[in-house]
Formats: C-alpha cells, sequence, structure tokens
C-alpha cells in the first residue's frame, strides 16, 4: 500500500504544466470504438482511469499502445461487444463506451459503472436516451444488456444536463440514420473537445457549449490525431494549493476562461490572479477572507470537482463560508478527515458551514474519493507539522505526478510504500 507523507508549511513557487483533462481523455478515447481507422490521442495523462479505460479498450479487441505519452487505437480489430465487469466497477467513465460499443455492434453488455464514492450516481438519463435512438434495454443481475437492429436520430430532452449522458448519446448517434437533437445538454468543455474530435474524424456534430447539440449521421468515421484540452480541475488544483500554502506559481498550459468561476472567487476573496493568454499566475502571500458563499452548478457554474478543495481552502481563511453541493448527494466524505486536523466544519444536508481557523494541524488522513483526497493533500501541505494520507490511489486516478508536480513547486511530500 502506499500512501503520502506530508510536511506542511512550504510556500509554493514555480511552474507547473497542465495536463490535458480526464474528462476529455476518457470520452475521447470511448469514441475511437467507432472507427476503425487509427485514432493518436497526444499528451494523455497518466492517470489510472485512463489506463484502466485502455485495458477496457483492449479487452473489446481495440489495438490501443502507448507511444511515449501518446495513445494509438486502432479499432478496426475489435470484436467484443461485453465491458468486463471488474474493469467496470473501476471506472464509472466505462458507462460512456455503452454508446460507441452499440453503434459499433448493435449490442453492448456492461455492468453497472463504479467510480468515485459520491452517491447515488445513476445511468437512467443515459439509458433513456439511447431508447429514443432506438436500443432496447434489459437490466438483469447488475447488467445493463442494450440491444437494437439498427439507430435511428431522434430528439432527446435530458432531464438534467447530464454530462456523462449528454456524452453518450453524442457518440450513439454519430453513426445513426437521421439526425439527432440533445435538448439541455450539459455544456462542460469537455463536451465541446468531443465534438472537435468527433468532427475530426469525419462525423457532423454541432452546438456543443450550448444546450442544444445536433449529430447528424454519417455512414462512415476516418482517424486523426487529437490533442485534448487542458485539464481545467488539475489546474484549479494548484492554483487553490496555492491560494492555501501561500507564494507564487504560474500554471502553464490552460485554458483561464474554463475555470473562470474559480478565478472570480479567489480574486474576491484577496488573491492576486493575473492570466497571460495560456498561463494563470496566482500570488498570494497572506491568510485569505473566506469565501463566504460557493455552490456547485453546471458548468459555467462553480465545478462541484473543485468543491472539496475550495472547502478545504475555507477551512484556513479569516472568517465564515458556506459551500453548497448541488450535484451529488454524498461529496463531503473527506469533512472528517480535515475535521481530525482542527478544521471547524458543519455539513447539514448539501451545506458545509466552515468557520476558517488560524491553522490546520498535520494528522493521519484517509483518502475516499479522487478529489476529497486531493483537498486532503492540500490541506496537508498547508498544515503545521505532519501528516500522512492512505489509499492514495483515488489520487492517482486523476492527477498524474501529482507529488511529483508539488515537489517541484516546493512542497515537502513523498510516496511512500507501507
Ligand atoms: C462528469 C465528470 C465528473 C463531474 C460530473 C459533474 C467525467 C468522466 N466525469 O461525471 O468528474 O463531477 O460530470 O460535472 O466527465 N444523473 C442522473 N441520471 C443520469 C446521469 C446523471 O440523475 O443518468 C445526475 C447525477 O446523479 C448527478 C448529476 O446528474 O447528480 C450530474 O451528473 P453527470 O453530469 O452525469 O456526471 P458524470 O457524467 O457522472
Amino acid at each position: 500500500m502506499e500512501k503520502y507523507i506530508i510536511n506542511g508549511g512550504n510556500k509554493l513557487y514555480g511552474s507547473v504544466k497542465i495536463q490535458t483533462a480526464k474528462n476529455s481523455v476518457l470520452p475521447i478515447l470511448a469514441a475511437a470504438v467507432l472507427t476503425d481507422a487509427k485514432v493518436k490521442i497526444l499528451n494523455v495523462p497518466q492517470i489510472t482511469d485512463v489506463k484502466n479505460m485502455v485495458k477496457i479498450l483492449s479487452c473489446l479487441g481495440c489495438n490501443a499502445v502507448y507511444e511515449d505519452s501518446n495513445i494509438i487505437i486502432d479499432s478496426s480489430s475489435a470484436h467484443c461487444y461485453e465491458i468486463p465487469s471488474a474493469l467496470a466497477h473501476e471506472l464509472r467513465s466505462s458507462v460512456f463506451l455503452l454508446g460507441s460499443v452499440i453503434s459499433r455492434f448493435h449490442k453492448a453488455k456492461i455492468a453497472y459503472p463504479g467510480g468515485c464514492d459520491i452517491g447515488l450516481r445513476p445511468v437512467d438519463l443515459h439509458l433513456t436516451g439511447l431508447k429514443r435512438l432506438g436500443v432496447q434495454i434489459t437490466e438483469k443481475n447488475g447488467y445493463i444488456l442494450c440491444e437494437c437492429d439498427k439507430l435511428s436520430g431522434n430528439e432527446i430532452m435530458l432531464d438534467c444536463p447530464s454530462v456523462g449522458a449528454t456524452e453518450n448519446i453524442m457518440l450513439a448517434a454519430v453513426k445513426a440514420e437521421g439526425t439527432t437533437v440533445i435538448k439541455n445538454a450539459a455544456r462542460e468543455p469537455e463536451i465541446e473537445d468531443l465534438q472537435k474530435f468527433l468532427n475530426c474524424i469525419g462525423a457532423k456534430v454541432s452546438g456543443a457549449g450550448s444546450g442544444t447539440i445536433i449529430v447528424e449521421g454519417v455512414k462512415t468515421l476516418g482517424g486523426c490525431e487529437f490533442l485534448p484540452i487542458p485539464d481545467r480541475i488539475e489546474a484549479g488544483t494548484f492554483i487553490i494549493a496555492t491560494a492555501m500554502c501561500g507564494g507564487e506559481v504560474c500554471a502553464e498550459g490552460v485554458c483561464p476562461e474554463n475555470i473562470s468561476s474559480l478565478i472570480h472567487k479567489l480574486r474576491e476573496n484577496g488573491c492576486k490572479i493575473h492570466i497571460k493568454n495560456d498561463k494563470i499566475i496566482i500570488e498570494n502571500h497572506r491568510r485569505l477572507i473566506s469565501v463566504k458563499t460557493i455552490e456547485t452548478q453546471p458548468y459555467p457554474g462553480f465545478p462541484t470537482d473543485l468543491q472539496a478543495q475550495i472547502t478545504a481552502l475555507c477551512c484556513v481563511c479569516g472568517g465564515n463560508s458556506i459551500v453548497t453541493e448541488n450535484l451529488f448527494e454524498t461529496r463531503f466524505k473527506y469533512v472528517p478527515e480535515l475535521k481530525k486536523m482542527g478544521a471547524d466544519i458543519t455539513v447539514i444536508d448539501r451545506n458545509a458551514f466552515v468557520r476558517g481557523v488560524d491553522r490546520l494541524k498535520g494528522a493521519d488522513l484517509v483518502a475516499h474519493d479522487l478529489r476529497g483526497g486531493a483537498a486532503l493533500v492540500l490541506a496537508a501541505l498547508a498544515a503545521e507539522g505532519r501528516s500522512g494520507v492512505v489509499d492514495i490511489y483515488h489520487i492517482d486516478r486523476g492527477y498524474g505526478s501529482f507529488e511529483y508536480k508539488l515537489r517541484k513547486l516546493g512542497a515537502d511530500i513523498v510516496r511512500v510504500t507501507v
């Protein structure tokens, strides 16, 4: 078992290169199943979610190989429509494969997907959308079996703008007969990136980034070389780390407009943030004032994937803050861990009421999920004394070379095997 040992108190200085977005790369890898031509995805992050997705592609019969930090996928040999249950449980994004596997084989079988344990994560919207395209769905013994004679375009209205359901329906619609219109679609930048990738291989998709996406079915698709967008959540995590620890850090290779909700919040709370093209420079030399209120929302609102990190920041600000989680039910599992460090937080329903303390103190901590785990690392970096964080495999799902990048900025963090 591996754990982090962190000696808190160091300020962070220097530059950090931001990885490509996990949440772009995963659906793009799923999309590679749609075409027989080779696709090359550039600069993929070295994280376990991506490695597991590549393993699933191999199980489907695709030839997926790493070439440095790029992945080349040749799906011409794909022959299997069943997503292996052990891997589906590891990775919730495996559900995105339903759309592309059905498109390819007119059949798909998957175990109910896993991923972060952050409350009920139903897939009803994915399934309703697929049904509207002509798919018959049987749910039995923990499996979802999808079958169809052909896929036909249709109008689909999502009850809520689910990122995964929007992406899955886009994937199923690309080679369907006729036109599909997805209304109340999610507007996340990663959806625009998926559209860009699909159009690069010859699909006809428009409207991503708005609430209505139009997919005109095409018969054949080709190959391409594609560089996904930068990871706005990784960038946000390093920015919040600097706000908590103090110092001056430049996050390089980012799309600043994709995290403007965070930038606005931090500026409101006293951080100096400069933007120069694809760089965000954050400078902070004093204790911050509280953010007061912050609510997670679908994009362009404040991302749920930065909720834990911003709550960790609130713990060391002057004054009180209220953080409201509107997307997932149990996304405060990290709170008892922060309390071990002396944080003053009360959770009632979807709200965390945080009173800032002068300083957190090092403690032995357990990561329960990906972003909550990252928040504990940030808290430990800002704390007085030594902390240990176990179950860091959660963090490895989404952050490549996390401790290496932090060490380069001056943090005292090491990974040890226990
Ligand atoms: C994606 C992101 C995840 C992020 C989340 C919200 C990926 C790989 N993951 O997850 O990092 O936290 O968006 O920005 O891109 N819902 C339903 N029924 C469904 C689908 C979703 O009720 O069929 C609900 C969920 O329970 C949740 C909300 O919709 O309350 C948002 O979920 P969704 O946008 O689907 O998140 P994911 O695609 O799972």
